[in-house]
């Protein structure tokens, strides 16, 4: 396990995949993340086969919050993949699926802990991310993580009948050591 002060990060479980086949085909969990068509059960068993035959290092990781009783629960899947391990650098993503459990400054835990993990024990150096540009909720929790504008991908998306431009953005480890210097 992963631990921060409210959330844990996980290994993925074939038990988890009928809550992520649920949260993956809700539209509002849909509108910030790339996929577009329906997706079954047996779909998310082969994303799960593919998963475990990737190095560990490399493996999503179920995003888990503290419960009122003491025990836990799933609200979500995160990670850090296509890694470029000369460069050091790695994208990172995240879904909360769990609606009840947006805009509780959830999503900006799990993406400190992932940085935090990134950096400190896989020894990166660049971690980024593609985000949408209507999606101001998942760029303000970014931000607040440290991440910083790299480039604007015009018209990249195509959702809704429309064009949407798409952000990349990234934190460097020299920016997370100076971020952790100042706390
Ligand atoms: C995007 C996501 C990961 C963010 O996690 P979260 O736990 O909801 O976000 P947080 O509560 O940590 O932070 C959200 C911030 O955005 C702000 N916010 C919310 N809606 C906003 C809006 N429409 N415009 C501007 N800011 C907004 C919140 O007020 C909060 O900022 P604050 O703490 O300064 O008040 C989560 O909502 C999610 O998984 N959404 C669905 C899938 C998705 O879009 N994934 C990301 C793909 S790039």
């Amino acid at each position: 396990m992963i631990y921060g002060d409210r959330i844990r990060l996980r290994a993925n479980e074939r038990a988890d995949l009928p809550r992520f086949v649920e949260w993956l085909n809700d539209p509002e969990v849909r509108e910030g993340i790339s996929y577009y068509l329906p997706i079954s059960q047996v779909i998310e068993e082969q994303w799960f086969e593919n998963m475990l035959k990737l190095p560990r290092d490399e493996q999503p990781l179920g995003i888990e919050i503290r419960t009122e009783d003491g025990g836990w629960k799933l609200i979500g899947n995160c990670g850090l993949f296509d890694f470029k391990w000369r460069a050091r650098s790695a994208e990172v993503g995240l879904f909360i699926g769990d609606k009840s459990c947006w805009n509780r400054g959830y999503g900006t835990d799990v993406m400190r802990l992932l940085l935090k993990h990134g950096f400190e024990t896989l020894n990166l150096n660049r971690i980024y991310l593609h985000v949408y540009d209507p999606n101001k909720r998942a760029i303000r929790a970014y931000e607040k993580t440290g991440f910083v504008l790299e480039g604007r991908l015009r018209q990249a998306r195509y959702k809704n009948g429309q064009y949407q431009d798409e952000f990349i953005m990234s934190v460097l480890r020299s920016e997370w050591d100076a971020q952790r210097g100042m706390e």
